[in-house]
């Protein structure tokens, strides 16, 4: 790579929430960025708030779980704003229930969107990481990965990607491709909002109860997960690779 040339971050899930904190902090590091989730149209905002700052950002939508809209994703973004050599899998969702309630669909749901999503973009991304003899990838793990009740589907799945992380570090590392995870706690987003509602608490309570457990007294914000992110995807960062870093306010028992 010239010392003018942009490197190409993808982040997935970034219309909102800790991907769109990603993006934008990101393109404050210099990347062009695209920014993928399903509805191209709901990017809009993430895209706006980088090019406004002076950054380069594309709007992409994308089903992470599909390989073919995957591939023409990668495929775009390739030839839009060059090979996409940072890769941040981000999107999530989730299908919450204690295990006897839970249906398959919902177990099939988050194993689509986190395992089978993060398998599909990095394997579509890795051909040009390869290439250009440099690579990041992180994907997003959870504290919910050490068992959560209600979650046997994600913490399933947010485990799986440790796993994935480290068998990636391992394979790719020769082509100097880095693979890390980071593991939130609670961050504030729709997706704790979701949860609120779920569990019949009002949001500000449902903060308040999570930060009176967290050393540092105080939840988590996407910024917190995002600033973690752009050390991972740094130029500086090619000795760390396959390492889980939780970002939850202290240590998980
Ligand atoms: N918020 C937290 O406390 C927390 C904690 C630990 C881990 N995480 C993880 O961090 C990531 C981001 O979480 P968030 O809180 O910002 O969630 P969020 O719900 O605010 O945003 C997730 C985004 O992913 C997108 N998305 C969902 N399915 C998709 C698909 N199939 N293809 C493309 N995009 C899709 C959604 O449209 C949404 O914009 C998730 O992987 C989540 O599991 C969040």
């Amino acid at each position: 790579m010239s010392s003018t040339e942009q490197r190409v971050a993808v982040v997935t899930g970034a219309a909102r929430g800790i991907g769109a904190a990603t993006a934008v902090r990101l393109a404050a590091e210099g990347r062009a960025v695209a920014v993928i989730d399903l509805d191209e149209a709901a990017c809009k905002d993430t895209v706006e708030t980088i090019t406004k700052a002076g950054g380069k950002a594309i709007a992409v939508g994308c089903d992470v779980a599909d390989e073919a809209q995957v591939e023409a994703a990668v495929a775009r973004i390739a030839e839009e704003l060059g090979a996409p050599t940072i890769l941040v899998n981000n999107a999530g969702v989730l299908r919450d229930n204690l295990l006897f309630k839970m249906s398959a669909l919902d177990w099939d749901t988050v194993m689509n969107v986190h395992l089978r999503g993060a398998f599909l973009m990095t394997k579509a991304c890795q051909k040009h990481m390869v290439d250009a003899g440099f690579g990041r990838v992180v994907n997003l793990s959870s504290s919910s990965a050490l068992g959560n009740r209600g979650q046997a589907n994600y913490s399933a799945a947010k485990a799986g990607l440790q796993g994935f992380t480290k068998t990636l570090a391992k394979e790719l590392g020769k082509f100097g491709i880095t693979a890390n995870a980071v593991a939130p706690g609670f961050i504030v987003t729709e997706m704790t909002k979701a949860t609120a509602e779920r569990v019949g608490m009002g949001f500000e309570d449902f903060q308040n109860a999570a930060a009176s457990m967290i050393p540092v007294q105080r939840v988590g914000n996407p910024d917190d997960i995002a600033n973690t992110i752009a050390f991972f995807t740094g130029e500086a960062a090619g000795f760390v690779s396959g390492q889980v870093l939780y970002v939850a306010g202290g240590p998980l028992d």
